[in-house]
């Protein structure tokens, strides 16, 4: 009868290879996903997402527009909905704001503080910013709101990324 026996030794040198190679697939894969993930995707570089606001229809009172897209993060998709305040400033020119307050990141509206009409507030520490975004000095905010990139396509707004500005 045939036995064939593990040693420890060699016991010990399959389960470290084992869990070795199994670590070292772990560190890899992500980093081939982020090597390939933009070549599958097709369009890489085209990060604007269609929102179904009309550039017609956009006027100078800041309007909040939600755009969705899907994102991936590490395994998972999901689908991401965020907020642009959009106008149109005195030159026709479009403007589209981030809602994310620069000082703790909470989520700014437009025209809601009685006593600072026509600014966008933020309720939690009352940061405020001019129409155009720019933060009011002595208020919490040390930035002015993000503002996004945008383009139109076929009459409609398409949202782009969101990019700091320098502070007041
Ligand atoms: S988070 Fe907006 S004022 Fe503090």
């Amino acid at each position: 009868m045939s036995k064939h026996r593990v040693t420890r030794r060699q016991f010990l040198s399959y389960t470290l290879t084992g869990v070795g190679g199994f670590m070292a697939a772990g560190m890899l894969m992500p980093m081939v996903r982020f090597a390939v993930d933009p070549l599958l995707k097709g369009g890489a570089g085209d990060n604007f997402v269609p929102t179904d606001k009309k550039v017609s229809d956009i006027t100078s009172e800041p309007t909040r527009v939600d755009f969705s897209f899907k994102q991936k993060d590490a395994w998972y998709e999901s689908e991401v909905t965020n907020t642009a305040w959009v106008y149109k400033n005195e030159k026709g020119e479009i403007v589209a704001l981030s809602p994310i307050c620069k000082h703790l990141g909470c989520t700014v509206d437009w025209n809601k503080d009685k006593e600072h009409p026509n600014q966008f507030f933020c309720p939690c520490h009352y940061g405020r910013y001019t129409k155009d975004g720019t933060n009011v000095p002595g208020t919490p905010p040390t930035a002015p709101l993000d503002v996004y990139e945008y383009r139109i396509k076929d009459g409609y707004l398409q949202i782009g990324k969101a990019k700091p500005r320098k502070g007041a």
